[in-house]
């Protein structure tokens, strides 16, 4: 990843049937097939993946997973590979999001394993941090962002793909977001935290900010220094929302 193309992904969280396969028609119409002015994935539901790779192939529009396990496979129901995720047609995967992190009690050392294991697949992870609303107020943001991405990134990234993405907790379908001098400020510690963890290595990979993106932010935010790109919830299920943010990149 080049630090000056921008990365615009969706995340459909668990939203999205067969039907709704529309918006990423509607969206590659739109983008069309030509060279792009930033880089733009989706990460649908896993039940998704597979098709929506179909339908965007040949395409500008990357695909990706959700989660993943750390495991190649085995006796874990319900569980999906990263490998499984690439045989379906996925170049990424979420790991780590406040919500798994919250719901199911996710670890920075499973993150790490995830991860990793995407990284073994041929997957670009897109590690998640972000404070609470208690840490925010709290005065320490930057401190629980910092040990976050010190002890949820893969172990090496030599000739690799990866983000990390900043999604404050109490800004994630809320309307809320940080100012943007707030957002520059973990950004520059989540850079100096990934050179120090990873090396120089790492100092190419985007920054995404989550939290709220919306096509009247999105331009505001994309702005900021250090920030490579967002990861956009709610307002990626319509190609008519995630359009104007592409476009704002
Ligand atoms: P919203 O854009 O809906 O706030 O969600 C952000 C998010 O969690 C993306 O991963």
């Amino acid at each position: 990843m080049k630090q000056s193309v921008k990365l615009i992904a969706g995340n459909w969280k668990m939203n999205g049937l067969g039907a709704s396969l529309v918006e990423v028609e509607a969206l590659r119409r739109a983008l069309g097939d030509g060279p792009a002015a930033c880089r733009v994935a989706l990460c649908p539901p896993a039940t998704l993946v597979e098709r929506m790779a179909a339908a965007v192939r040949g395409g500008a529009i990357e695909v990706g997973g959700q989660d993943c396990r750390a495991e190649i496979s085995g006796a874990h129901t319900g569980g999906v590979s990263a490998e499984m995720l690439k045989d379906a047609g996925a170049g990424l995967v979420i790991v780590g999001h406040s919500e798994r992190r919250q719901e199911f009690g996710e670890s920075d050392l499973l993150v790490s394993a995830k991860a990793e294991a995407a990284v073994r697949a041929g997957l670009a992870p897109i590690v998640c941090v972000g404070e609470t609303l208690q840490q925010r107020e709290a005065g320490q943001a930057v401190e629980v962002v910092r040990g976050q991405v010190m002890n949820s990134l893969p172990h090496a990234v030599t000739g690799r793909d990866f983000a990390v993405a900043y999604e404050p907790v109490w800004a994630i379908g809320t309307g809320l977001t940080p100012t943007l001098e707030q957002i520059e400020a973990v950004h520059r510690a989540i850079r100096a935290a990934m050179i120090e963890r990873l090396g120089l290595a790492s100092a190419a990979a985007p920054i995404l900010y989550g939290g709220s993106v919306k096509p009247d932010n999105a331009r505001d935010i994309l702005a900021v220094p250090e920030v490579g790109g967002a990861l956009v919830g709610g307002a990626s299920l319509k190609a008519a929302d995630f359009l104007p943010i592409i476009r704002a990149a």
